[in-house]
């Protein structure tokens, strides 16, 4: 009776839940996140209560659009209330699990809205992006988080880094589908491991986003291939070492004085603070930015785990949020030298 009231998509994702990985994650995360756990995986195991953010493309702009969400009971996030929130970057929320169809990809046609897990704008709104400067967006496919930064501000320089190649290719495909041609043109888009890029680039960045490679709870949950599951878990341990590389070679990346934010979309303690605090550890030059108030201001919309990192915050999925996760650090560069 109860699969019968399940939407179509509803039970072709439920069938693909993967067990290998839910187990695996019950025992981590119930130690980790105490009785909140309960909650955060009916969620994630739960499609049909998923929410889907509605981002506006300043680049094509339509009216209508808007006053349609209006209509349909969407509020916009964060209204008025962070002290960075520029009001180019327009994004509707709905409190049900509505979700606005997906547009085509047309060659020479922008899209007018981008569907998101409206927790992405975080890291993004936290990277403070202000017109002129210099942007690296280290792990950049598909492009969410770069179309995003595009309706805060107008770099002066955007650089899209991507190392897999199919990625790649989505993510051009992105960016051509959201932002006009003149602009596209200048954005600088390669294929480089981003544990290079420090190098290749040492302070060249005013910002730097490492959205990093990571668990992917909400994906891993529904793999259908339960072998490559069972491998992705036992590989699960090399991800901070990876994390930390990224960091490193970002913050190499990074003028002194420059503001650094890393992101992740697992709950994983091992991939969220423990990497943040082996790198704040390591640095003498890397300082914590206090982001607590961003949690304040955001709790009308988001939950947040308890946590005692003034620098991190990490959104969990609750009922009628269903965002996240999302875990979002924020660091400065000072003017002292490195280790
Ligand atoms: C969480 S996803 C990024 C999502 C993207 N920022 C967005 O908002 O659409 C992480 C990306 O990092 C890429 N990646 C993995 N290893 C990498 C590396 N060594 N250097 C650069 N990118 C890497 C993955 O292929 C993946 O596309």
């Amino acid at each position: 009776m109860l699969t019968r009231l399940k939407t179509k998509s509803e039970r072709k994702l439920a069938k693909q839940i993967c067990k290998v990985v839910l187990d695996h994650f019950e025992k981590q995360y119930s130690k980790e996140l105490g009785d909140a756990w309960n909650t955060i995986r009916d969620i994630l195991i739960t499609p049909s209560c998923w929410q889907y953010a509605v981002l506006l493309n300043r680049f094509n702009y339509s009216f209508e659009l808007e006053k349609d969400l209006r209509l349909k009971g969407y509020h916009t996030l964060l209204q008025g209330s962070l002290p960075y929130y520029p009001k180019s970057m327009k994004c509707y929320l709905s409190r049900t699990p509505d979700r606005m169809p997906s547009e085509r990809h047309q060659i020479g046609n922008l899209k007018k809205y981008y569907l998101l897990n409206a927790a992405s704008l975080l890291p993004v709104l936290a990277l403070e992006l202000r017109d002129g400067e210099k942007v690296l967006d280290l792990c950049a496919a598909p492009g969410g988080k770069s179309i995003a930064l595009l309706q805060c501000a107008y770099p002066g320089y955007l650089h899209c880094n991507e190392h897999d190649s199919l990625r790649l290719r989505w993510l051009r495909q992105t960016l051509e589908s959201f932002i006009p041609q003149p602009l596209v043109n200048v954005i600088k888009v390669s294929e480089l491991d981003g544990r290079e890029m420090g190098d290749a680039q040492p302070e060249m960045f005013d910002k730097v986003l490492v959205d990093a490679p990571c668990s992917n709870d909400r994906n891993w949950l529904f793999s259908s291939d339960s072998q490559k599951a069972a491998w992705r878990i036992s590989q699960r341990s090399n991800l901070p070492v990876l994390q930390i590389e990224l960091l490193r070679s970002a913050i190499k990346a990074l003028r002194p004085g420059g503001l650094l934010v890393y992101s992740t979309c697992t709950l994983s303690k091992a991939e969220n603070q423990d990497v943040i605090s082996e790198i704040l550890n390591s640095y003498s030059n890397i300082m914590p930015v206090d982001i607590k108030e961003m949690a304040r201001t955001c709790s009308q919309d988001f939950t947040f785990a308890p946590t005692d990192q003034e620098c991190g915050l990490l959104v969990i999925p609750d009922k009628g949020k269903a965002w996240g996760p999302m875990y979002v650090a924020k660091l400065k560069k000072s003017w002292t030298t490195n280790w």
